[in-house]
């Protein structure tokens, strides 16, 4: 601690005046505000999500994220050069496929939506390419896995991991540079891992989802790429909103089977997750700003009930500063300062 300072007593005040000793507005002041700001965006923390539709030929605006759209894979290139000009370097994709099936084989087809949308950007972009790997996109039931046998409708975990270790490979293969399973199923980062290594892609990158809370946050993401469950909901799989052990538990399961990066996610409403998280491990941390907290700042801004631009800096700021290396975000290209 520092000793207590006299400037009052030389500044002629006496022993008991009401002045303040100490004045942080000091450091509030035009041209030092910035220097000392603890926290600042960096377009290289962000990471654009994009939804790449095997099912339309034209951009589709998305109803409840406003400024966001469903992009036809014919324009995907075009739409990866406006996030290259906004300075983000990074895109997580996720696919609305052509069909649907019980078990979600178009997520591993070697022709898929997500395979081609690898194949392009890789070939056309210089994109970090990050992939979304998930069932709720691909079966026809909406569930982030294959049904189990006998009950039909509960998500069968070990059955699971075996279409996601071939989905992984298959993103891999087709030029991703890391891949974030995003279902929530146990073992799945070691089992992914594994398969990677096995046919050829030590280098991959693994993001885990994981802490993933089974969220209401979700519900504009669910009629953008087209993956809510038709039936039941996924509290059996994803994390209950009010246990924190459980938080760092699951990251701990997924850091030890091999995780190169952890998600926390939702961000806004579970920041104090985030910097449980960032504390106790020593990967670097992201948090996914996800489809609702997005539209709740658009729907207000359109309304102006809010400054849409500040509000949002605000939020993605806060989240940095609760701790998260990375952050996922629908603002991405806002918030980067490029063109
Ligand atoms: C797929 C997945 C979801 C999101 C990301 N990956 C939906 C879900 O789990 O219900 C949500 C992203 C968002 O809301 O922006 N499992």
């Amino acid at each position: 601690m520092r000793e207590p300072r006299n400037d009052a007593v030389l500044a002629g005040h006496g022993e008991d005046s009401t002045m303040p000793e100490d004045r942080p507005r000091r450091l509030r002041r035009e041209g030092i505000r910035q220097m000392v700001s603890e926290t600042t965006i960096d377009a290289n923390d962000l990471i654009a999500p994009l939804f790449v539709d095997a099912t339309t030929t034209e951009r589709t605006p998305i109803d409840a994220m406003p400024g966001r759209e469903r992009v036809p894979i014919d324009e995907l290139v075009e739409r990866a050069r406006e996030v290259t000009a906004s300075g983000v370097s990074a895109v997580v994709l996720f696919g609305i496929p052509r069909s649907k099936d019980e078990r979600g084989s178009r997520a591993w087809a070697v022709d898929g939506i997500i395979q081609e949308a690898l194949g392009r950007l890789r070939a056309e972009t210089d994109l970090f390419l990050i992939t979304d790997v998930c069932l709720c996109e691909y079966t026809d039931h909406g569930h982030c896995g294959v049904l189990d046998e006998d009950g039909d409708t509960t998500v069968d975990n070990d059955a699971t991991l075996e279409l996601l270790e071939k989905i992984a490979v298959s993103h891999a293969q087709a030029g991703a540079d890391m891949i974030a399973p995003s279902g929530m199923m146990d073992g799945m980062i070691g089992t992914i891992r594994s398969a990677l290594d096995e046919n050829g892609y030590p280098d991959v990158a693994i993001m885990s989802y994981a802490v993933k809370y089974h969220s209401a946050f979700y519900g504009p993401f669910r009629e953008a790429a087209d993956g809510a469950p038709a039936f039941g909901d996924r509290r059996h799989y994803q994390m209950d909103p009010g246990n924190r052990r459980e938080a760092l538990r699951e990251a701990r399961l997924d850091v030890e089977q091999g995780a190169d990066v952890i998600m926390v996610k939702p961000a806004l409403p579970y920041l104090d997750i985030v910097r449980d998280v960032r504390d106790a491990f020593d990967v670097p941390v992201a948090a996914y700003n996800v489809s609702g907290e997005y539209a709740m700042v658009e729907a207000a801004g359109e309304r102006g009930w809010l400054d849409r631009d500040a509000v949002a800096k605000e939020a993605v700021r806060s989240i940095k500063r609760a701790g998260a290396d990375l952050i996922l975000t629908y603002f991405a290209e806002d918030l980067a300062g490029g063109e």
